[in-house]
């Protein structure tokens, strides 16, 4: 038997992410996409909360809300929280163009992951660094893969390396590996499952 939790999110390739972390752990994230409400702000952690609260709000059963972003240095950390505009309007191509002639190439992803439900709201946080390659590479994952070299990785980008190493170092590997082992630990796992 598993634990269902709802997952405020309309990316698929987050929910298949974070279940093959959480199997795990016995979690099956149920995808809700309607349920996501995004107010603009520099924080991926308010940003979350705030969707988190609506969320629960309507839906009144345990769920996640995850906020993820690609902040690059010499662009003062842009696009950062609006990484799903940019990657819509200007794509890996329009990133690879902005730092042309830069030799500062360092960037990161953030994760955040909120859970909410009527006992509590706690968030988990992950990080993943490393930098932009020169140009695209890889044919796997989503996003800003295909342009993101994970410092733990030697050259390869997130998009060559396989589901399974990319999440063991990832910023959504580690934020949503955190909230397994506290959720794993918690009263409401032991009596729900
Ligand atoms: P949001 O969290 O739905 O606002 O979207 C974050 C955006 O950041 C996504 O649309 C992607 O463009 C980018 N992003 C977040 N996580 C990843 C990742 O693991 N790989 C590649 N791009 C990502």
């Amino acid at each position: 038997m598993s634990l269902d939790i709802y997952f405020a999110t309309g990316n698929p390739h987050k929910v298949a992410e974070a279940n093959a972390i959480l199997s795990k752990f016995g979690i099956a994230f149920k995808p809700i996409p309607s349920l996501k409400i995004e107010i603009q702000s520099d924080s991926l952690e308010e940003i979350a909360k705030y969707a988190a609260e609506a969320a629960f709000r309507s839906l009144r059963a345990p769920l996640i809300v995850e906020d993820s972003g690609l902040f690059i240095d010499q662009l003062k950390g842009f696009p950062g929280p609006y990484s799903s505009y940019a990657y819509k309007t200007i794509g890996c191509e329009g990133i690879l163009r902005l730092l042309e002639g830069f030799d500062n190439r360092a960037a990161c992803f953030e994760c955040v992951v909120v859970y909410a439900s009527k006992e509590t709201m706690r968030s988990f946080v992950g990080t993943a660094r490393g930098s932009i390659a020169e140009a695209p590479r890889g044919g796997g994952g989503f996003g800003f893969d295909p342009i993101f070299i994970s410092e733990d990785r030697g050259d390869r980008t997130f998009s060559e390396l396989s589901p399974l190493e990319k999440s063991a170092v990832s910023h959504r590997g580690k934020a949503f590996r955190s909230f397994g082992e506290w959720i794993s630990a918690s009263a409401r796992y032991h009596t729900l499952k």
